[in-house]
C-alpha cells in the first residue's frame, strides 16, 4: 500500500480521482438488522432530487459552539440540553430532523439501505475505512445545529462523552436519570449506573479490577490507538475506500476499532436480541449518548492531528472528494463533501480543553530478549506454523512471524512504520467479534496479554450491522503499528516477532499474518 496514497494529490491520475458517492435518496430500500434478522425501513422522508443544495460553511461571524465534557456541565446548561432534545423527539416523525429520522440516518447509512450509485451489487457503508470519522463529524454538526434552532441558541454545543480521560471512564450522569428525555431504557443496566467504570477493552464480560487498574488499562489503550499505534494517517483513519469497494473487506482505523466499537457494545443491552440500542448500527443512533460518544470520536480527530507534523489529514482526492448528504437546520438537503469538514473550527466549532493523560502514558520496558521462539520452546508453549492459516480461531494461538527489517535507524522508523496485518478476516457481520493481538507474551499464567500489559498490541472488534450483500464472504484486514512496541519489547533485532492471537468474543477465520513496512 504504501505512500501511493500521499502522494496521489501530485499526480496527473487525479483526473481519475473515485471517491465515494452520495447515495440516490430515491433508490434508499429496507435496511437490515443482522445478516438473517429482520429488516427495518430507516429511510429520509425524501421529496425528490431537485432540492438538494450544496454544503457552505458557516457565517465566520457566528460564535464558536464549544462543546463541553459531560461530567463537567452545569444545571442551566443540562436543561437547555434536555429542552432541545425534548423538543426533538416531539416533532412529527417524518420531519428530517425529528429525532427518529436523525437516528434512523445512522441506519440507513450503516445497515444497507443505500447502493453505492452504478454499483447496485455494493452497499454503502460508512464504516471500516477512511471515510468514518468524516461522516461521523458531518452528521454531528447538523444534528447540533438543528438542536441549537429548536431552542434558538445559536452557540448550542454537544457535550462530548470524555472517556480518555479517568473522570470520563463511566456512563455520564445526565443520560442516566430515567426521567430525563437524555435516558435511553435499552442498555446494559449494570453499566448504567455512573459509579460502574467503563472498560475501554471490554469483551463482553465484566472483569472487575481496582480502579487504578482499569485507569491504567485504559490510559494504555488510549496511547497506543493515539500515539504508538497511529503513526501514519492509514493507520489512524482507515484504509481508502474508493467508489465500489465494499468497505466490509477494508481496514478500520484505531480509534473507530477501539475504544469506539467497544464503547457501543458496552453500552447496548446484551440482553436484547441485537444489542440494541448502541450495540448495533441500526439502533445506535435513538440513544442519545450516541451523540455524546461520537463527539469524543471526532475530538480525538482533532487532538491526533497536534501531536506531529506529520500527522495530516488526507490529500487524496478519492478521499477529499467523498460526499453524503444530509437535512439541515432548515430542512434541506445538503451534499457535503469529505473537504468541507476537515477544520472543525471553520465548522465554528471547537472542544473544551481538558487534560490529557493518555498522552505520556509509557508501558514499561521489557529486557531484551536472546531468542523468544526458543524461550517458548522450552516452556512447551505450543506454536501454530504460518502454513495453518486460514483457520479458525478457537483458542488462543501463538505464531512466529517473520520480519523484513530490523534494527533500522530512528530514521528509517520515521519514514516507514511496521505493521502487523491480520488477512482475511472471515466473521458474521451480524454478530458481535472481538479478538486481541499481543507481541512476545510468553507469560504463561494463562492470562493473555490485555491494554495493562507492555505486550499488547491491539484489538479487532465488529458491531453488529448488516451489510448490502449480507453474505459472510467478506475479508477484512487488521493492521497495527507495531514500531513503538517492538522497541519496548526490546525486540527490535529479531528477524521475527512472535503473534498471540486470543479469541474474545464470537467467531472468526483468519487468512493469515505477515510484516509489512507502510509510508502512509
Ligand atoms: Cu456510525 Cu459509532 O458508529
Amino acid at each position: 500500500m504504501g505512500g501511493i496514497y500521499g502522494s496521489a494529490a501530485l499526480d496527473p491520475s487525479i483526473a481519475f480521482a473515485d471517491p465515494i458517492q452520495p447515495p440516490d435518496l430515491t433508490k434508499c430500500g429496507p435496511a437490515s438488522v443482522t445478516t438473517t434478522g429482520p429488516t427495518v425501513q430507516c429511510c429520509p422522508p425524501f421529496k425528490g432530487p431537485d432540492n438538494i443544495i450544496d454544503f457552505k460553511l458557516p457565517s465566520p461571524r457566528e460564535r464558536v459552539r464549544t462543546r463541553p465534557a459531560a461530567h463537567l456541565v452545569d444545571k442551566a446548561y443540562i436543561k437547555k440540553y434536555e429542552r432541545a432534545i425534548q423538543l426533538m423527539r416531539s416533532l412529527p416523525d417524518d420531519d428530517p430532523r425529528s429525532f427518529k429520522q436523525q437516528a434512523d440516518v445512522h441506519c440507513a447509512y450503516c445497515n444497507g439501505a443505500y447502493d453505492q450509485i452504478g454499483f447496485p451489487e455494493t452497499g454503502l457503508q460508512v464504516h471500516f475505512s477512511w471515510i468514518f470519522f468524516p461522516f461521523h463529524r458531518l452528521y454531528l454538526y447538523f444534528f447540533e445545529r438543528i438542536l441549537g434552532k429548536l431552542i434558538d441558541d445559536p452557540t448550542f454545543a454537544l457535550p462530548y462523552w470524555n472517556w480518555d480521560s479517568p473522570p470520563g471512564m463511566n456512563m455520564p450522569a445526565i443520560f442516566t436519570d430515567p426521567n430525563s428525555p437524555l435516558y435511553d431504557p435499552i442498555r446494559n443496566p449494570t453499566h448504567s449506573d455512573p459509579s460502574f467504570m467503563l472498560d475501554l477493552d471490554w469483551s463482553r464480560e465484566d472483569i472487575v479490577v481496582s480502579p487504578e487498574e482499569q485507569i491504567k488499562s485504559n490510559l494504555n489503550l488510549m496511547n497506543t490507538q493515539m500515539v504508538s499505534g497511529a503513526k501514519k494517517r492509514t493507520l489512524f483513519f482507515g484504509t481508502p475506500l474508493k467508489a465500489g469497494d465494499a468497505a466490509a473487506n477494508t481496514g478500520q482505523g484505531s480509534i473507530e476499532r477501539s475504544p469506539h466499537m467497544n464503547i457501543h457494545i458496552w453500552t447496548g443491552d446484551p440482553k436484547q436480541a441485537h444489542t440494541e440500542d448502541m450495540g448495533n448500527f441500526y439502533s445506535a443512533g435513538r440513544d442519545p449518548i450516541f451523540y455524546c460518544h461520537h463527539a469524543n470520536v471526532d475530538r480525538m480527530w482533532d487532538l491526533w492531528k497536534t501531536l506531529g507534523p506529520r500527522r495530516t489529514d488526507f490529500t487524496d482526492p478519492d478521499w477529499l472528494e467523498a460526499a453524503f448528504v444530509f437535512y439541515d437546520e432548515d430542512k434541506n438537503l445538503v451534499r457535503c463533501k469529505v473537504k468541507d469538514c476537515l477544520d472543525s473550527r471553520k465548522l465554528n466549532y471547537d472542544y473544551q480543553k481538558v487534560p490529557l493523560p493518555w498522552l505520556d502514558t509509557k508501558r514499561t520496558p521489557k529486557a531484551k530478549k536472546k531468542t523468544l521462539a526458543n524461550a517458548f520452546a522450552t516452556k512447551k508453549r505450543e506454536l501454530t506454523p504460518l502454513s495453518a492459516f486460514p483457520l479458525v480461531l478457537n483458542k488462543a494461538i501463538s505464531v512466529v512471524v517473520p520480519r523484513g527489517k530490523r534494527s533500522r535507524t530512528v530514521v528509517e522508523k520515521e519514514e516507514e512504520e511496521e505493521i502487523l496485518v491480520v488477512e482475511g478476516i472471515e466473521f458474521d457481520r451480524g454478530n458481535v467479534v472481538k479478538f486481541d493481538v499481543a507481541l512476545n507474551d510468553e507469560d504463561d499464567t494463562g492470562v493473555p496479554a490485555g491494554p495493562q500489559d507492555t505486550e499488547f498490541a491491539g484489538t479487532f472488534v465488529n458491531v453488529p450491522h448488516r451489510e448490502k450483500q449480507g453474505a459472510p464472504s467478506f475479508k477484512a484486514v487488521l493492521r497495527l503499528g507495531i514500531t513503538d512496541l517492538l522497541e519496548d519489547l526490546g525486540a527490535d533485532d529479531d528477524d521475527t516477532v512472535v503473534v498471540t492471537l486470543v479469541p474474545k468474543v464470537g467467531e472468526v477465520k483468519i487468512g493469515g499474518l505477515k510484516i509489512d513496512y507502510i509510508t502512509d
